[in-house]
């Protein structure tokens, strides 16, 4: 198979209806959950944006759409497009450990080791470690998965700019709450200062639990207490370690390391 092909069908094999979680080739040619949504919407991949949250998927039914305002604030424009022209020199001055997106790419590659195949970067919000990643060449697969229709957006107006080709990162709008991936089809996955943003923490790790292989390796980073949980849920260094074993990672496997109000999470499946 030539490598194309292959990394197609690995991509095939990995994203799943977030409602049935049936994959390309196992869902039904004639859905009547989602009256054939998926189907249709996954054959744009890897070319375009594809939108498999629920709520599109399976049109509002038996789906909750209210999202607390620490998710649905991402989908303003204007957070969106000042996101990434603001933080990252805020960042590299300390606040999001010492040199930024710099420290935190190279600190996630380096826990992730050779030889990445499938890997997510979800919530990727303009996609500052996808884009990384694809300039890096190394991933078989690279997916870039959000909630936020404008950030998408942002990362496909970036892409443009570094040069990266549509194919090489196949960007899904999608849910944490109900990620659209199979069980045990990634290798790999970041999430940058994320948690603190999702609805719900613990089904966010266990659904990200669920979609990586075994041996596969989750490399997520929070903001923390004792900042204070107005709009966004800071959790403490324990309070992270435990959801993390909650979400089912065998404690051994779970290592927190914390600076300042900032925490890394690395898990292992
Ligand atoms: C602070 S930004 C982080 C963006 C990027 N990962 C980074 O490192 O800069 C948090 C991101 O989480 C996303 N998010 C919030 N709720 C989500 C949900 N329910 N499902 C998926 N992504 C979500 C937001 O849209 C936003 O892009």
């Amino acid at each position: 198979m030539d490598k194309n092909k292959k990394a197609m069908s690995s991509l095939e094999e990995a994203i799943a209806c977030p409602v049935c979680q049936k994959t390309l080739t196992t869902a039904p040619s004639d859905c009547n959950q989602c009256q054939n949504y998926f189907r249709q919407e996954v054959t744009k991949m890897p070319l375009a944006p594809v939108d498999l949250t629920p709520a599109q998927v399976k049109d509002g039914v038996d789906v909750v759409n209210f999202q607390p305002l620490r998710t649905e604030l991402f989908r303003l424009p204007i957070i969106s497009f000042l996101y990434e022209r603001i933080l990252p020199p805020i960042w590299a001055m300390g606040l999001r450990n010492r040199g930024g997106m710099d420290t935190e790419f190279q600190q996630c590659i380096e826990f992730f080791g050779q030889n990445l195949g499938t890997v997510a970067d979800i919530s990727c919000g303009t996609g500052i470690f996808a884009r990384r990643l694809a300039l890096l060449q190394q991933c078989q697969q690279i997916i870039a998965l959000d909630y936020s229709e404008t950030m998408l957006g942002q990362l496909q107006q970036q892409m443009q700019r570094d040069g990266i080709l549509p194919s090489q990162i196949t960007i899904i709008r999608g849910d944490i709450t109900a990620l659209p991936f199979a069980p045990n089809s990634l290798d790999a996955v970041y999430s940058g200062a994320a948690i603190h943003c999702w609805p719900d923490a613990t089904t966010g790790v266990r659904n990200i639990y669920q979609a990586l292989s075994s041996g596969g390796k989750l490399f997520a980073t929070t903001f923390l207490q004792p900042l204070p949980s107005i709009i966004f849920r800071f959790f403490t260094a324990d309070e992270l370690q435990q959801i993390a074993i909650t979400a089912g990672f065998h404690p051994d496997c779970v290592q927190v390391e914390t600076r300042g109000v900032y925490g890394t999470l690395k898990c292992i499946k």
